[in-house]
């Protein structure tokens, strides 16, 4: 009797697995949808595009423009996909692509960036926010142990020891206009470049804490705060440009630090 019964709790998970591979076999596939990071890397292509091309190629050497070719390329592969937007982004990307290879001026291929950006919520495409309240503190005690020792202080030279770097790191926040877009370079890292990719080494939270606080860290402190806080989601996409446009000066000191 006891034995009986054993074999038939040992036959059921085979009973079990037998029922989903046959259900699994029945269903057809659907089309294979973009990952939400995919768009993300997208997004951060364009961003690399923008800031490095011209750097890159300011004194006609056009070495470092088959890294952000390879870059974008491999983006394309990321968001490929039969849906709409990923079509439009394939040939927005096309687009950028096409113009590096043919070395066009740097402020057409920046436009470009630009506008393919801007255009990417009107296309149904959503990039990341934090999924919890950044931690300002805890921003500031990662970035001293995981980018000090490349970057120095957010706000001061990169320390002796990054002398060997080649390029030399900038300021962190030297061309990152959102916390959004200084999490994605912290995600993804450089195209080519000592910069490393910390999309393993760090939590998501903890690249979200560190794009909050360099971004706080660069106002003095809150003088009034007489604006009501923003949700963090907000903040991540607003440039300080943004808030100085709708809120006026002074607002992005107290904005940056006081969100919800
Ligand atoms: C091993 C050294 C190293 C470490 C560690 C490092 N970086 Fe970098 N980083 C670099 C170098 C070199 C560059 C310049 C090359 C480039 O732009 O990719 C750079 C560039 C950047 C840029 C682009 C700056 C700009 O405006 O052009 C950002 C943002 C950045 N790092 C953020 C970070 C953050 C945040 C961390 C910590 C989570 C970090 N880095 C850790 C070496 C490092």
């Amino acid at each position: 009797m006891r034995l009986r019964r054993r074999q038939t709790n040992a036959a059921r998970p085979v009973v079990r697995l037998l029922l989903v591979l046959a259900v699994a076999a029945c269903r057809r596939p659907e089309p294979r949808a973009v990952p939400a990071a995919g768009w993300d890397r997208a997004a951060f292509a364009l961003q690399l595009v923008r800031t490095e091309y011209r750097e890159q190629t300011e004194t006609g050497d056009f070495s470092g423009v088959p890294p952000l070719v390879a870059m974008v390329d491999g983006t394309r592969t990321a968001v490929a996909g039969p849906d709409e937007r990923a079509r439009w982004l394939d040939q927005a990307l096309v687009r950028v692509r096409d113009a590096l290879l043919a070395h066009a001026p740097s402020r057409t291929v920046a436009r470009m960036c630009t506008e393919t950006t801007a255009q990417l919520a009107g296309h149904g495409i959503r990039l990341a926010t934090p999924r919890a309240r950044p931690d300002l503190a805890r921003g500031a005690s990662l970035y001293q142990l995981a980018c000090a020792p490349c970057h120095g202080p957010p706000r001061g030279p990169p320390p002796p020891a990054a002398a060997h770097l080649v390029p030399r790191p900038p300021r962190p926040t030297e061309s990152a206009q959102t916390p959004y877009e200084l999490f994605n370079r912290t995600t993804f890292g450089g195209a080519g470049t000592p910069m490393p990719s910390f999309a393993e080494t760090l939590s998501e939270a903890d690249r979200w804490d560190i794009a909050f606080y360099l971004f706080a860290d660069r106002w003095p402190p809150c003088g009034e705060a007489r604006w009501p806080p923003l949700p963090a989601a907000t903040l991540a996409h607003l440039s300080d440009a943004d808030i100085w446009r709708a809120d006026g000066w002074g607002a992005a000191a107290c904005l940056r630090r006081n969100f919800r």
